[in-house]
């Protein structure tokens, strides 16, 4: 297995996760050059978890978007699907509830977390309208989504460097840092042809979810999209 095709069969991208697990964290420092952390920090703001409540991590890998509501006595659980990408979060971080799960058809019963959250998850799936609707069946009425992903810069000079940096820097620095550099030409395809934050709060929306925001980070190269379950969603 080389890479992830943009077609996102599911087993091909569980192999690629499952190759990059090892160094997948150095290399996310390496690539965005220190802002991941940042970022990070930002998404747990807007989950905005309270101690005592229940987080769905989803899309987890190894769980570095799970520390900091373990560490803040929240009690969150970190699904994947890539068991490579568990492993080594386990190992790291054995008081975290690592769960082996596909994002398009949950292992948890409905209503059944505060909040549920995907960081840099989302893109990688191959039906994400279904991870939208899976995510917000599994979530208690009243909870929040908070979804973090790489998105449009939004002022065309940036996004014109922003893609050169993507299509032409990133894969030769890849080539030096990461053990499977061709993941990281997948990563640069598959950023380019995720749907603008507008498009994809529309997409969030037409799933139930309400209150639709998002906030731009980096000037757009991230963004995080914020939505609540209806109270009175029945059933779902
Ligand atoms: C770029 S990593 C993000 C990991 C972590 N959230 C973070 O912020 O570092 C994307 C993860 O999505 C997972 N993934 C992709 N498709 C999935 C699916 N259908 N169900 C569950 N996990 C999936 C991959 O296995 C991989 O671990």
């Amino acid at each position: 297995m080389k890479r992830a095709t943009l077609e996102k069969r599911p087993d091909e991208v569980a192999a690629m996760f499952d190759e990059v697990a090892p160094k997948y964290d150095i290399v996310n420092d390496v690539l965005s050059m220190g802002q991941t952390r940042r970022w990070r920090r930002l998404v747990v703001d807007a989950v905005g978890a309270r101690p005592g409540s229940r987080v769905l991590d989803l899309a987890a890998g190894t769980g570095t978007s799970s520390e900091p509501y373990a560490d803040a006595g929240v009690s969150v659980v970190a699904c994947d699907f890539s068991l490579g990408m568990l492993k080594v979060g386990k190992r790291r971080r054995p008081d975290i509830d690592f769960v082996a799960g596909d994002a398009t058809n949950l292992p948890f019963e409905d209503n059944s977390f505060d909040a549920t959250t995907i960081s840099f998850g989302l893109r990688n799936v191959n039906e994400p309208k279904k991870a939208l609707a899976e995510m917000l069946r599994v979530t208690k009425p009243g909870g929040k989504l908070v979804i973090a992903e790489f998105s449009s810069p939004v002022v065309p000079l940036w996004r014109t460097m922003y893609t050169e940096y993507l299509m032409r820097a990133l894969p030769p620095i890849a080539r030096k840092v990461a053990s499977n550099p061709d993941a990281y030409v997948y990563l640069a395809e598959s950023i380019r042809a995720w749907p603008n934050q507008d498009e994809l709060a529309a997409w969030i929306a037409a799933e139930g979810w309400e209150s639709v925001a998002y906030r731009n980070l980096s000037g757009g190269i991230v963004a995080i999209h914020r939505a609540v379950k209806p109270a009175e969603a029945a059933g779902a």
